[in-house]
């Protein structure tokens, strides 16, 4: 755990140059738009260690796969999205010497990331070892306004000295990923070209064949100095030489941009690339600073969560809300949300089970509708490849099987316990699909979309579990629960559970389609060969005939078949020395322990904390949550959330605080690698759903808040169906407004707000 970040309401900063800490702040001080991201990497030359990241939504590479012992089934390729072209280089030469702060001594070295206007700023004094002096301010943005497009402005200020600088703002194409499983680059050169100061470069991905043109034009203020461009292979620059006088700032301003075939025919891509850099370019840098804080400050009218009297609580969940923000727009049904966003490469920047089971609430509650919709019909859109990835595995009739990791529908994850056993993936598809439409009332989603998906996913539970002669049930054998800390259980109560449910819901979603849109219901019959007796009944008969695991003396559910056999001691009674265990110990002395990685059994009692009675969870939570490790960012907020329910408020916010900071503190000391960003959303729901106690049901939005004793209030915005409504909650209870006259129930007493007026729940 690191403590260096300095505390501030909206800024993260960083003060001093540590070059340990460097990549873990590459992490933190990242930036993105929706459409590309990168890393906090500097823009003058660094030979320090870095871990360089500019990264294009969507564009990735199918990186052959690396396994130990190949296993039918297993897919050929991971894809990754890549490491892009650099485009926020600029090298300053004086007398000779590259700027380069591992290579000088730098003093009031400061970055800053201003999360109320979205952008980054970083100031220095840099000692050459020519004995020159410099100061910097580099100030620098990914637009969400004009979302093909950044902007820096770098400003260099000579302290000791008049002279010539050289200036080289640069796109460097030639770059590889540091996860590249065989050193292969994966970019090749397509074209480059110059107009003026503007230099354009165009690069083909191998195999996929995606092409990025990135451009730039830069202009220094006051200068006509000469320009000489350099166009090689995979790479374009301009340079020209300043005089500079000791005391006087010089400003650079590099405008950029990067349009990707995803959106262009590949011959109109420069043409494209000049038409965002002209736009730009003649707004001005302020002019984009000015509109990039309006657009910011209009995000987190929606989605800000304001906490009064704890700083660093209100720094955290700021941080997360802003990191969210900046990954995923929902602008492009094709997107998703990577576990790192635009901050890593680790994960590939894939899909994974997060988006549905820990994004979708997010997005639900601080976003139009449409953006959380465009994350469902990303899945409707694969539903043909989660098909096939079933029939891959030797299921049929439509049988759909999404992958636990992917980027276009097929499977990417290679290690068998996972990629076949790790199926509760599906139910979470299915279960976003039913959030959705709880939260919003969308139902007609069903008819369009959700339906489909959820036939084929029920098709898939219903082969996936058999007849066991023995315990005269259905059971399912061989899976790998949310806890990932064992495989190839049988009976995970967790994956039983949601895959009865997921067959129920289906089937009363037929009912549903059928009885208000039956030209469409017959459509999808006729589409999917659906026999609706027949299967409809099949579903039933398994999902109350199902053997879900029971300890009656305990009173708790199984988390997997003879869980009970293991040795039972709480993780309290392990020695630090040997956290974290997946560094610590051998993977087979996990295998067999009692450990938990994340919420197995309680994240079931969390989706369905409505099936559940108090006792029920609080026996559940009482024995697992002691022998749950939470090595995934994914576990504390889920317990945190349940702790809020149980009343255990003190263990909500030791909790919260774990999941809020985590990597602005680095707590599990693998920031460096990009920062937890599916885990993020659980933050928001950790306050939202954990401590104001918010659920839907019955198409009514309820709250039961409670107050953290550390805190003096918190407040936050919640769109629901057209309204968005203001929660504050206080030492004197719920204050509630509204900008649509709407009914909120708090603590099971209903209020009627109407707009401009503060209702208080005490
Ligand atoms: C967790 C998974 C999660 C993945 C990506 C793993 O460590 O166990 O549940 O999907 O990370 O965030």
């Amino acid at each position: 755990m690191k403590n260096y970040i300095i505390p501030h309401e909206w800024h993260i900063i960083e003060e001093g140059f540590d070059p340990h800490l460097n990549k873990i702040s590459e992490s933190i001080f990242s930036l993105g738009n929706g459409r590309m991201g990168q890393r906090a990497n500097f823009e003058e030359a660094y030979s320090g260690e870095t871990l360089q990241g500019n990264y294009v939504a969507g564009v990735y590479y199918p990186d052959k796969t690396r396994v130990g012992w190949w296993k039918n089934g297993y897919p050929e390729y991971f894809a990754k999205v890549l490491n892009a072209a650099n485009w926020i280089g600029i090298d300053i030469k004086i007398d000779d010497e590259v700027l380069d702060i591992a290579q000088c001594a730098v003093t009031n070295f400061k970055r800053v990331l201003n999360m109320h206007d979205g952008y980054l700023e970083r100031s220095f004094t840099a000692r050459l070892k020519n004995g020159k002096e410099v100061s910097i301010t580099a100030t620098r943005l990914c637009s969400i306004v004009d979302k093909e497009a950044g902007a820096i402005k770098y400003a260099i200020t000579p302290l000791n000295f008049s002279g010539d600088i050289t200036v080289t703002p640069y796109i460097d194409g030639d770059i590889s990923n540091a996860d590249s499983n065989y050193d292969e680059k994966f970019w090749e050169h397509v074209a480059h070209a110059e107009d003026g100061n503007d230099v354009y470069l165009t690069l083909r991905t191998k195999k996929t064949g995606f092409e990025v043109c990135t451009g730039s034009r830069f202009t220094i203020s006051g200068s006509s100095a000469k320009v000489i461009n350099t166009l090689r292979e995979k790479y374009v620059a301009s340079t020209t030489t300043v005089q500079v006088q000791q005391g006087q700032q010089t400003t650079v301003y590099k405008y950029a941009a990067n349009v990707s075939s995803q959106n262009y025919a590949p011959a109109n891509l420069p043409d494209a690339c000049k038409k965002v850099i002209a736009e730009v370019s003649a707004k001005g840098f302020d002019t984009m600073l000015a509109e990039q804080a309006a657009a910011w400050h209009k995000k987190w009218e929606h989605s800000d969560i304001v906490i009064e009297g704890d700083v660093k609580a209100q720094q955290g969940i700021r941080f997360n809300i802003f990191q969210l923000s900046q990954t995923y727009t929902g602008s492009d049904d094709r997107l998703n949300i990577g576990p790192k966003g635009f901050t890593g490469e680790k994960y590939g920047g894939s899909t994974y089970w997060d988006t549905e089971a820990y994004c979708v609430p997010f997005y639900l509650g601080t976003a139009p509708q449409q953006v959380t919709k465009q994350l469902l019909i990303y899945r409707w859109k694969q539903l043909d490849k989660a098909i096939e990835n079933a029939a891959k595995l030797g299921f049929d009739k439509g049988a759909a099987l999404y992958p636990m990791v992917t980027m276009n529908g097929e499977e990417c994850h290679n290690e068998w316990e996972i990629t076949f056993e790790e199926i509760h993936r599906n139910g979470a598809i299915a279960y976003a699909i039913f959030n959705y439409i709880r939260f919003t009332g969308d139902k007609d989603y069903l008819n369009d979309y959700g339906l489909e998906v959820l036939i084929g996913i029920a098709r898939f539970w219903k082969q996936r579990v058999n007849w066991s002669a023995a315990k005269n049930q259905y059971v399912m054998l061989g899976v790998t629960g949310p806890n990932e800390y064992e495989n190839n259980v049988n009976n995970n109560w967790y994956t039983s559970m949601l895959a009865c449910w997921c067959m129920d819901y289906a089937a009363e979603c037929i009912a549903y389609v059928k009885a208000t849109e039956p030209d469409k219901y017959m459509d999808l019959v006729i589409k999917t060969a659906f026999n609706e007796t027949e299967e409809t009944t099949y579903w039933k008969k398994i999902s109350n005939n199902m053997y879900l695991g029971e300890d009656k003396a305990k009173g708790i559910f199984l988390q997997q078949d003879n869980f009970l056999d293991k040795e039972i001691i709480p993780v309290h009674d392990l020695p630090a020395a040997d956290r974290p265990l997946n560094q610590k110990w051998s993977w087979d002395r996990i295998l067999r322990s009692c450990y938990i990685k994340q919420a197995d059994v309680l994240q079931g009692l969390y989706f369905f904390s409505d099936k559940f009675d108090l006792d029920t969870l609080r026996r559940n939570y009482e024995f697992y949550e002691p022998l749950t490790v939470h090595e995934s960012s994914l576990s504390p907020c889920i317990h945190a959330i349940l702790a809020a329910k149980l009343g255990m408020e003190e263990d909500a916010y030791n909790f919260y605080l774990r999941t809020s900071r985590l990597d602005l503190d680095d707590y599990n000391n693998d920031t460096e690698d990009g920062c937890h960003i599916t885990s993020m959303a659980g933050t928001w729901m950790t306050v939202v759903e954990g401590f104001a106690g918010m659920t839907v049901s019955n198409d009514q939005l309820h709250f039961k808040p409670f107050l953290p004793k550390q805190w003096k209030g918190y407040s936050f915005n919640i769109l629901f169906r057209g309204a968005l409504i203001n929660i504050k909650v206080d030492a004197n209870g719920s204050h509630l407004t509204t900008d649509k006259a709407c009914e909120v129930f708090v603590s099971g007493k209903a209020y009627k707000l109407t707009t401009g007026q503060t209702i208080l729940a005490e």
